[in-house]
């Protein structure tokens, strides 16, 4: 399946996270509410949209009975959910699209389409390379509300600035995620990076 990124992850995450699932887990909980406060904060941005402030509100409300979901398989797999921590991925885009910004609420729009964009990629990889039964189907789970933010937020950012600044600001931002993704350690998040990442086969670039 083919992902609007600049970056493959190798499947060599998959085995990694399997070693302390618990970490994965608590990181993605914290993700699943993160989305949910930037739909919140999106919608506190754009009230006068109010087709957007609906599609907003059931996207928070997504996020949040993921988040239930996650914490319920930490919580059974003898896990506890602790402090959130900065996501230095989600921190560096928006640092770095500051630089040439033009608009606060398209950047967050971009932004948040690239983030599911990633979160799907890896979610595809759990969901089909996983030994762990659970984490598959959980994740398999999951894909299909992700992928359907994923299409959300770039079909919202085209709608409100138009189709040829959306696509300019998405090609822009996907080069940064590229550049950002490739500057993080190879590590259990789900936004980890790839320093450290064992080359690609062949077979999955
Ligand atoms: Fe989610
Ligand atoms: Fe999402």
């Amino acid at each position: 399946m083919g992902f609007p990124l600049d970056h493959a992850t190798p499947t060599a995450w998959v085995s990694l996270v399997e070693r302390e699932p618990e970490r994965l887990l608590e990181d993605h909980a914290h993700c699943e509410l993160k989305a949910a406060s930037s739909a919140h904060a999106l919608i506190a941005k754009n009230p006068e949209h109010s087709e957007l402030v609906q599609d907003l509100a059931d996207i928070a409300i997504e996020e949040l009975e993921h988040f239930k979901v996650v914490v319920s398989e930490l919580e059974a797999r003898g896990g506890r959910l602790g402090e959130q921590t900065e996501n230095r991925y989600a921190a560096s885009l928006h640092r770095r699209s500051a630089e040439s910004r033009q608009s606060l609420v398209l950047d967050r729009l971009v932004i948040a389409h690239l983030i599911e964009a990633r979160s799907l990629e890896r979610f595809h990889l759990l969901a089909e390379h996983s030994t762990d039964s659970r984490l598959r189907e959980l994740f398999a789970e999951l894909l299909p509300s992700e992928a359907a933010h994923q299409g959300f937020y770039a079909k919202a950012a085209r709608s409100l600035f138009g189709r040829e600044q959306a696509e300019a600001r998405i090609a822009h931002l996907r080069r940064v995620e590229g550049e950002v993704i490739s500057t993080l350690p190879f590590s259990y998040t789900v936004h980890s990076g790839m320093v450290g990442a064992p080359s690609l086969s062949p077979a999955e670039r």
